[in-house]
């Protein structure tokens, strides 16, 4: 579901805003340090709960403010307004849905699907395996109901059983009542996982033969713990060397997904520019899989999309957006970028970002001072 109006306040150099969007393309323009990837930023906490440029929100505060508050209405029937709220005194994330304290944020993480690329994209293949597990979990916990329940499931069990195994302490008992849950709830999140992977991998090889054509390239979805067995057994097998590493070596916390060219891993063989089309691709078939399994729409937020990809991967880039009929943020330095590159039918608008003011193109008057109207 798009966002239809957006109300931020305090974030980082932005003056108080108050924007109406439309559900299609939104092109953010503005010089460099005007404001643009703050924008983005505002949206991503909302719907993710955290930024995507600090672990610590309050980084993310207005240097003259005392709190940051972002609102957003999400567009349905009925309208679905959310809001978070983070003080400079405080430590916590207050979050709000059509009025109500959630104490969740994978709440705000259902209500708003999100994608982001930017330029640190490209780490989703050169980076460690957590930032692919996240990724794949995204696509999971969107399209099957019981993901979250299990993913906590496990993280629980393997809390408890690496606490044991820290200790040291030679209590089997203990430690196969938690190797009995872990096993339990590990398997199913494979299945779930791989469930999802196995509907995937076809997305994603069409939207990367539009992008970038790689036919060598595979994807694989590796589980965490040796194929030809179970968890359990490998669980139990390996409780001498987990207690000499004080931490559980293999299971679904280890699972990973596998991009290779000819059995090397597709970064060593991909040049920059590569890897930002293949995470890309992977993004996009996401949100295509999405539509596709739930017949809901995520929302693309794309810094410096020019940046990213040459004059002809943006366009079959946009196309593709265009196609999926996704509501998306995307930001350019150059005030003439991607004017030019959408259907005549494609719903599109500008705004134009100076020293953190955020004006519509169509020299709207923007509405200073935010009402909060998450308890309308
Ligand atoms: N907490 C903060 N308070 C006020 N200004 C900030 C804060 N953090 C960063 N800035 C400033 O915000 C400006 C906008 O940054 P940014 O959104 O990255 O711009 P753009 O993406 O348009 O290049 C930068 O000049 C930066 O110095
Ligand atoms: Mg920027």
């Amino acid at each position: 579901m798009p966002i239809e109006r957006l109300a931020f306040q305090g974030l980082r150099n932005l003056a108080p805003l108050d924007l109406r969007l439309q559900p299609g393309i939104n092109l953010l323009l503005g010089a460099n340090g005007s404001g643009k990837t703050s924008l983005l930023e505002g949206i991503h906490i909302l719907a993710m709960g955290r930024s995507f440029r600090t672990q610590q929100l309050k980084h993310a505060i207005s240097h003259d403010a005392d709190a940051l508050s972002l609102h957003a209405r999400i567009g349905g029937d009925p309208p679905l307004p959310i809001g978070v709220r983070r003080q400079r005194s405080g430590s916590e994330l207050e979050m709000r849905m059509a009025g109500e304290r959630v104490a969740r944020v994978a709440q705000l993480v259902e209500a708003l699907p999100l994608q982001l690329i930017n330029p640190d994209a490209f780490r989703l293949l050169e980076g460690s395996p957590s930032s692919r597990r996240e990724f794949l979990d995204w696509g999971v916990f969107h399209v099957k109901h019981d993901f979250f329940e299990v993913w906590k499931g496990v993280r629980r069990a393997l809390k408890h059983r690496n606490a044991l195994l820290r200790h040291g302490r030679m209590d089997d008992r203990s430690l196969a009542v938690w190797e009995y849950e872990l096993a339990q709830w590990g398997e199913r999140l494979d299945v779930l996982r791989s469930d999802y992977m196995t509907a995937f991998v076809p997305v994603f090889e069409e939207t990367l033969a539009a992008l970038l054509p790689l036919p060598d390239l595979t994807l694989r979805y590796s589980r965490g713990w040796d194929r030809q067995r179970s968890l359990i057994e490998v669980l139990k097998q390996g409780r001498d060397t987990d207690r000499q590493m004080g931490f559980t070596q293999q299971g679904p916390q280890r699972a990973d997904l596998r991009l290779r060219i000819e059995r090397r891993p597709a970064v060593e063989v991909l040049s920059r520019g590569q890897q930002k089309l293949v995470v890309s691709a992977l993004k996009l078939a996401q949100g295509r899989l999405l539509e596709r399994q739930t017949g809901r729409r995520c929302l693309y937020l794309i810094d410096d999309l020019p940046a990213e990809l040459d004059a002809r991967h943006q366009q079959v880039f946009c196309q593709w957006l265009e196609t999926m009929r996704c509501q998306a943020f995307i930001t350019s330095v150059e005030p003439q970028a991607l004017r030019d590159t959408w259907q005549p039918n494609t719903q599109f608008s500008v705004f134009h970002v100076k020293h953190g003011e955020v004006a519509p193109d169509d020299s709207v008057a923007l509405t200073h001072g935010t009402k909060d109207f998450t308890t309308e």
